[in-house]
């Protein structure tokens, strides 16, 4: 018989959320080893929300029984700007864009996009140690936004329309990620909203003016930046307005840019906290390599990097949880959940379920070996989702992370400043809670 699952009370009327504010995927991880696979978390008034850990539970939200777990949208100023780009739209809607996309992420496309990803990580880099320790969330950050601008618009984007989109997307991610648990509606008039709407205003003109002169010039130009692929799969299925063709453009800057950046930073953390682990990467490297720069070619050789940034994003997958909501009553893991309640299935807890992972806390790029990873259940693992809606940008941010990794690994050493204190702050991705303060040397000098 159906049972209902176990969960914290919390407090009246508020449930968990106040807990959920200030802990956020810390909170998620303590209330499953509390109470197991499935706990159910109460939140305002009477909604439910049930936290789902266990892989084959997993397995039937993202892909067994998909069809009855509508994604949820976060927040309703990231709705605001990301429309019903793919991210976020449900139904016959996101089958048509996912189609439609696909073939703008084939390995051959994304490879083009890819070209200048290692000069621009190079130039950016460049200064780096010359006025003493950098903050590498913030570094990466820029580093991440200036890959995902020339994967979806190329040369073709001028500093002021980078800044004006930056700024833009930068606002709204901070107030969407304050807001995820308890939001101020957009239609308040408070002054953070009015300054989220002039950027969302700012932000649409920006992208609509990219598309329309794209429009103009690619006849005489053969472009293989992400837009234009997006305008050709417009172009044949004629089925994308522009107000359709902008969703799609933010959501894919969205998706992509702050989770490649946070991926980046607690990769160099880890790092920087396994000197062992560390020194085997760079035997690889300069094996592989020496000090020539890496190329695209270069990456299937280079096999403990890919254990590294598969461990890393383990420890610390960007996008912590994925959020559901059901639309006829179910089941799972033998616990009954009613129609219209909140599932969240999250990797930062699955990614340490005992039952499927040794030592969990323990950072070990050698569990990504082919020999561990045989017979891995494969939703033990999923730091891009898994199902149908599994990451359409997964070979593209792996390429950014690979080559970004190697470049800067290649020219320097990355030591965090003692006594900075490094927490997870919980925002739509888990964010380093104070920056993440580094000392860095170059790479052929020992410290
Ligand atoms: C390390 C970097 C990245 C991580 C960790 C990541 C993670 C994820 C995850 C977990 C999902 C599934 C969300 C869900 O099921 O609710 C997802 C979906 C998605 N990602 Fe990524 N992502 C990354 C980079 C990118 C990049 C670079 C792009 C674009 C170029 C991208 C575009 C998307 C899109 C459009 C979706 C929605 C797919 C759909 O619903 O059909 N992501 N990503």
């Amino acid at each position: 018989m159906k049972k209902p699952a176990p969960g914290p009370q919390g407090y009246p009327l508020v449930g968990v959320v106040p807990f959920m504010i200030k802990q956020g995927a810390e909170y998620l991880l303590s209330a499953f080893r509390q109470y197991g696979d499935v706990v159910e978390l109460r939140l305002l008034g009477s909604m439910r929300m049930f936290l789902i850990s266990h892989p084959d539970d997993v397995e039937y939200v993202l892909r067994k029984n998909h069809r009855n777990f509508l994604v949820k949208r976060p927040s309703m100023h990231l709705e605001a700007m990301m429309g019903n780009g793919l991210t976020l739209s449900n139904g016959e809607l996101w089958v048509q864009q996912r189609r439609l996309m696909q073939p703008a992420f084939h390995r051959q496309k994304i490879e083009a996009t890819m070209a200048s990803t290692v000069s621009q990580v190079a130039e950016r880099i460049r200064h780096w140690g010359a006025a003493g320790p950098i903050e590498l969330a913030s570094e990466m950050e820029q580093l991440s936004l200036n890959a995902m601008l020339a994967a979806l618009f190329g040369s073709g984007i001028s500093n002021s329309e980078t800044r004006r989109i930056t700024d833009a997307v930068a606002l709204v991610l901070r107030v969407a990620g304050r807001g995820m648990f308890l939001e101020i509606p957009p239609f308040v008039p408070t002054p953070e909203n009015l300054r989220v709407k002039r950027a969302l205003k700012d932000l649409t003109q920006v992208v609509l003016g990219l598309i329309e002169q794209r429009r103009h010039t690619s006849g005489e130009e053969q472009r293989q930046d992400l837009l234009s692929l997006l305008l050709e799969a417009h172009d044949e299925a004629a089925s994308l307005s522009e107000q359709q063709l902008r969703d799609e453009v933010t959501s894919l800057l969205v998706a992509g840019y702050e989770s490649t950046a946070v991926t980046l930073t607690w990769m160099f953390y880890l790092l920087s906290q396994d000197p062992g682990v560390e020194q085997r990467l760079r035997q690889e490297i300069g094996t592989v390599l020496g000090d020539r720069a890496p190329t695209l070619a270069d990456l299937p050789s280079l096999e403990y990097l890919n254990q590294v940034i598969s461990e890393s994003m383990r420890c610390y997958p960007a996008f912590w949880a994925m959020t559901r909501q059901t639309i006829a009553d179910d089941e799972i893991g033998g616990y009954s959940i009613p129609a219209r309640s909140l599932i969240v299935v999250s990797p930062f807890v699955t990614h340490k379920h005992p039952g499927f992972w040794e030592e969990p806390d323990h950072f070990d790029p050698d569990r990504f070996n082919p020999e561990r990873s045989a017979g891995r259940h494969r939703f033990a693992y999923f730091p891009f989702g898994a199902g149908p809606r599994v990451c359409i940008g997964e070979r593209q941010a792996r390429m950014v992370l690979q080559l970004s990794l190697v470049t800067i690994l290649q020219q320097y050493r990355l030591k965090p400043v003692p006594d900075h204190p490094v927490e997870i702050h919980t925002s739509m991705t888990i964010r380093p809670k104070y920056g993440m303060l580094m000392h860095v040397s170059p790479a052929g000098l020992q410290s």
